[in-house]
């Protein structure tokens, strides 16, 4: 059985197929729909979404890459609520029980970290990760690498700059993990709060890969330098209620805008896995190099192509 649970379970031929899938799937649109091929081999196979955390990308976009796939698709969307978990009913049960009705695939998002894996180990059909926790995304991890593919042309050599929280954000933990296993020479510098620096676990996963990274509280020294700039928002949800209002005041501190956009090399490129907050301003939204709803976008063509890898024979 193939899950998903983690971005570094890939590698880079893998990706290279993978992205040439969600290519071939991504120009499929621009046919008439009548000419639109895309193989039968999914036609009618079930995949259910179950999402314990609010979403709208990555449960529609597995949605959507399902249905134009020719998937039947059945959606919890609040689990947390709508589900038996509500009544004491375990993860594990529930994953036991859902997989036993025969869907090919499911999907989760849940709160807590390490939520997929332990979903794989009692499902009878395969697992993909959307979300465990401050963990891994790896899916959105995936379609950020082939946005990076698709915008710049190519994958090995740029210098990232990744900023907000990079304690919890789940998205940069799967994302620089991939970069840092399946790309050659890859450099980072991380801007943050130090309240908000990427989490241990990650940077001992750098320094195993030799991979060079320095850590910054400005935002203003690190964009001249960057190829590529990944900017998220503070995980507000995932801290304790009476420290909300400081961490949302850091994230003030780090928002790009007109003036930071200067500051960026005319061929760089900005992305953001969304939701925003304050941390992007909408000003920036008309530049050539704000790239994040041609990610979003992306994420759909690079999810149909990973259930296409995970349903293949
Ligand atoms: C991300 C997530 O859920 O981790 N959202 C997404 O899937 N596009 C990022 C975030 O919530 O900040």
């Amino acid at each position: 059985m193939r899950h998903i649970l983690k971005s570094q379970q890939f590698d880079r031929p893998c990706l290279d197929k993978l992205f040439q899938r969600a290519s071939e799937h991504r120009k499929s649109f621009a046919k008439p729909r009548q000419h639109r091929s895309r193989g039968y081999f999914l036609q009618d196979r079930i995949l259910v979404n179950l999402f314990w955390e609010p979403s709208t990308r990555t449960r529609l976009s597995f949605a959507l890459a399902g249905l134009h796939l020719g998937m039947k698709v059945e959606t919890t969307e609040n689990a947390e609520e709508f589900s038996s978990t509500v009544k004491g009913g375990s993860l594990e049960d529930e994953i036991r029980v859902v997989s036993s009705y025969h869907p090919d695939v499911i999907v989760i998002r849940h709160k807590t970290e390490g939520a997929a894996e332990r979903a794989a180990a009692v499902s009878q059909v395969p697992i993909i990760n959307a979300g465990d926790g401050a963990g891994e995304h790896p899916t959105q991890g995936l379609l950020d690498l082939c946005t990076i593919l698709w915008e710049k042309g190519y994958l090995d050599g740029w210098r990232v700059v990744i900023g907000g929280d990079l304690v919890k954000g789940r998205a940069v933990h799967s994302l620089v993990r991939l970069l840092a296993k399946c790309c050659e020479n890859p450099s980072f510098i991380f801007v943050s709060p130090p309240s908000l620096r990427l989490n241990e676990d990650t940077k001992a996963y750098l320094r195993k890969q030799r991979v060079h990274f320095i850590e910054t509280e400005s935002t203003r020294e690190a964009l001249p330098a960057a190829d590529v700039v990944y900017w998220t928002r503070v995980q507000l949800e995932r801290y304790p209620e009476g420290e909300r209002q400081r961490y949302e005041d850091l994230a003030r501190q780090y928002a790009i805008g007109l003036e930071e956009l200067e500051l960026m090399p005319g061929d760089a490129v900005l992305m953001h896995p969304l939701p925003r907050n304050e941390e992007v301003s909408p000003d920036v939204d008309a530049d050539h190099r704000a790239a994040y709803f041609r990610q979003a976008q992306n994420g759909m063509y690079v999810r149909m192509a990973l259930l296409e890898w995970v349903l293949e024979e």
